[in-house]
């Protein structure tokens, strides 16, 4: 972490794997404390152990982002734990296969209140707490190239994520009209190779094909461009970072 760096706990929900295990590992890599949260709470352990046995600090915490009250625990127990929250990695999500004209509106509710619901309530209950300190602080939406395009067939995954778009906006405008000094930030990735598209496809099968058609990014790829929005000097703010495997055509 650069010295004049504000920041130096980081809480990464949906961190039990992809891009939030990633990101919570190069955080702590960078210095910071790190709370982990998600549902499975068995990875979340193991990963809390590596970070500790390389040197560095985590905590782990169950939390479904659906349900607010979770939310609310999530975040006083990781203040409990580590200190003030000074990063929000809105990573937790989800893409279901679930095409407009067929549903089922099961998956479109996960989608919506994982993706949208959750990340509004994270971020209310973080910037809270930090608006109640010095008001500093970062927050990380990760979005997605379908936050700027819409796929075939994933209309309503894109809509939660040109909802990300519009909550990262709507969040800077309102931070702005406050005099906050707290950052915003969004990073929208292409194709990266977690375990996206087995719970996209609900298949390990149909995930390969997916992810041998072209060389895709990496969980670490993207994690490194969370550390480097996080660690810019406070008077810099990255808006939208959009990232694509080079071989990805759309
Ligand atoms: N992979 C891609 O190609 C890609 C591209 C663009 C954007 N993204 C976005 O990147 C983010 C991370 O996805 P990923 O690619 O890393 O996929 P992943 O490996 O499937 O990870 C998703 C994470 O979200 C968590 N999660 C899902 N529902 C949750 C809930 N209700 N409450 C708490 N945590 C929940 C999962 O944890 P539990 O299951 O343990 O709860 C898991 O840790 C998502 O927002 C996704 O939309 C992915």
């Amino acid at each position: 972490m650069s010295a004049d760096a504000p920041t130096n706990v980081a809480l990464v929900t949906g961190a039990s794997s992809g891009i939030g295990a990633a990101t919570a590992r190069r955080l702590a890599q960078a210095g910071f404390a790190v709370g982990l949260c998600a549902r499975r709470t068995n990875r979340l352990a193991a990963l809390a152990e590596t970070i500790a046995r390389d040197g560095g600090r985590a905590f782990a915490t169950p939390c479904d982002v659906r349900d607010p009250q979770a939310v609310r625990a999530c975040v006083e127990a990781v203040e409990d734990a580590l200190g003030p929250i000074d990063v929000l990695v809105n990573n937790a999500g989800l893409g279901r296969d679930a095409p407009l004209l067929e549903g089922p509106v099961e998956a479109w509710q996960q989608m919506l209140e994982t993706n949208v619901l959750g990340l509004c309530v994270a971020t209310l209950e973080v910037t809270k707490r930090m608006r109640a300190r010095d008001d500093r602080g970062h927050v990380v939406h990760i979005a997605s190239m379908a936050a700027h395009r819409v796929p075939t067939g994933s209309g309503v995954y894109a809509a939660t994520k040109f909802a990300v778009r519009a909550l990262c906006e709507g969040l800077r405008r309102e931070l702005r009209a406050a005099g906050s000094r707290i950052r915003v930030t969004e990073i929208s990735p292409g194709f990266v190779e977690t375990e996206f598209a087995a719970v996209f496809h609900g298949s390990e099968e149909a995930a390969r094909a997916v992810y041998d058609r072209i060389r895709c990014l990496s969980a670490e790829d993207v994690a490194q461009l969370v550390a480097f929005a996080v660690t810019r000097p406070p008077h810099v703010q990255i808006h939208d970072i959009l990232v694509r495997p080079t071989e990805q055509e759309d």
